[in-house]
């Protein structure tokens, strides 16, 4: 496949042609009486009418057909999503899940829709607030099948396997250790090539947005020219058997029938557009003196609350980077939270936690629940040499961090049968160090 382009930047107004049919945008307007080529004007917007022009979004497409060509919508099989958060009781314990498993494609065929399985969430999908975490597991491409979501935004994390994205918007590659993210409402169907795992955030009624910086300045941790828009690609193309279209709506999944490729945009204009990220673009910033700072310094998109500074829904990161503080403990802190956090890694081995939490697998650390290194990690860490160091080389571990407390589902809990019984006992072997009648660092047996 000839390489993919891309336009640099974040939130911008930008304008795309397939340059098969050049001035296919219409000049000075965005509704004429006719429009060049003939083709259809539709407006998709992600925000209010009347949102402040710094949130107000909304694209313009020029497409061969408009989307209302469609057969009615009926209910379709929900498989594994879900946004029932009372499946099962709460559990306030330290969790943790094996890598989930991803079903052969000589057992059975599962695309990127069928292979949807929400894991956890908060909120309510009916009043726009909340959020899902969903684990994706797929082995086939998703033929003659789109997929929209009217209920929020998917922010994909790919943990193996690529993702050929086709969008209203153009074509997107996403590889591991890429994210992308697909807004409220815009069409997409996804080619896999292997079996094929990844990560979900799934925010209601908010879109992401780069978090602020503060007294950090104008540059750090996302930059905005890294983010990628694809450029318009169109394809007319009849489907006689019938193209599927899928609608998460309220929670529920629906189909719909259609004679054509819904991915039939010849041109666009807007700032509400699909976009990826690599994540190897972070630019990190971190402690060079001694003390952590908070694992907020790693955020790269944010969805905000309406209370300042309160996130429905933040993604950080742990990228590679030089441990250099002194007289420091270096590892994570121990910690309880207000906030909910769930962990998954991408790649490589995170350095609170050397064995069991594993690339494809994840951990979930609700409000207030206590947790921090390993009995192992924290006698290393507590003895090793302050040299400058290496942390996390070949590692990408990540955190969805929410102000909502969430609610694991029964595919979570008891149907994946990826829930590690045993994570509890990574902090068994913590023991006391202390020594009342003296303030020297204690030795270590
Ligand atoms: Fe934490």
């Amino acid at each position: 496949m000839a390489e993919l382009k891309y336009i640099s930047g974040f939130g911008n107004e930008c304008a795309s042609e397939d340059p098969r049919c050049p001035g296919s945008l219409p000049e000075g307007q965005n509704n004429p009486q006719v429009c060049p080529y003939n083709l259809y004007a539709e407006q998709l917007s992600g925000s209010a009418f009347t949102c402040p022009r710094s949130t107000n979004k909304r694209s313009w497409l020029y497409r061969i057909l408009p989307s209302v060509s469609h057969k009615p919508f009926e209910s379709i099989d929900q498989g594994h999503v879900t946004h029932n958060w009372d499946e099962v009781g709460p559990d306030p314990n330290q969790l943790r899940w094996k890598p989930f498993e991803i079903p052969k494609p000589s057992q059975k065929k599962v695309d990127f829709v069928s292979g949807l399985h929400t894991l956890c969430g908060a909120g309510d999908i009916r009043s726009n607030n909340g959020l899902a975490v969903h684990i994706f597991l797929c082995n086939t491409s998703m033929e003659n099948r789109c997929f929209y979501n009217s209920d929020g935004d998917f922010l994909i994390v790919p943990q193996k396997g690529k993702l050929l994205i086709y969008t209203e918007f153009g074509k997107m590659l996403v590889q591991p250790n890429e994210i992308c993210v697909i807004q409220r409402g815009m069409r997409f169907s996804i080619d896999v090539f292997e079996e094929t795992r990844g990560y979900i955030l799934e925010v209601y009624g908010v879109h992401f947005e780069l978090p602020d910086l503060g007294p950090i300045g104008a540059n750090g941790l996302a930059n905005p020219r890294d983010f990628l828009i694809p450029v318009a690609w169109y394809e007319d193309r009849q489907v006689p058997g019938g193209y599927t279209v899928i609608n998460k709506y309220q929670g529920k999944l629906f189909a719909a029938k259609q004679l054509v490729s819904p991915f039939n945009v010849v041109a666009w204009h807007g700032n509400y557009t699909p976009y990826k990220y690599n994540l190897e673009n972070f630019m990190v910033i971190n402690s060079v003196a001694f003390d952590h700072a908070d694992p907020s310094i790693f955020t790269v998109l944010t969805a905000k609350s309406v209370r300042p500074g309160v996130a429905i829904a933040d993604f950080v990161i742990f990228p590679p980077r030089w441990g250099v503080a002194d007289k420091t403990f270096r590892p994570p802190y121990y910690h309880r939270n207000c906030m909910s956090e769930f962990m998954g890694l991408i790649r490589g081995h995170y350095e609170a936690k050397q064995g069991g939490f594993l690339p494809g697998g994840g951990s979930l650390h609700s409000a207030m629940t206590p947790h921090g290194p390993d009995a192992d990690c924290f006698e290393k860490a507590s003895k090793a040499k302050l040299a400058p160091e290496r942390i996390a080389d070949g590692t990408m571990a990540f955190m969805f961090e929410s102000s909502l407390n969430l609610a694991v589902t029964k595919w979570g809990l008891k149907t994946s049968n990826c829930l590690d019984e045993n994570y509890y006992k990574c902090w068994e072997p913590l023991k006391s160090h202390f020594t009342p009648n003296s303030r020297k660092p204690a030795e270590f047996n």
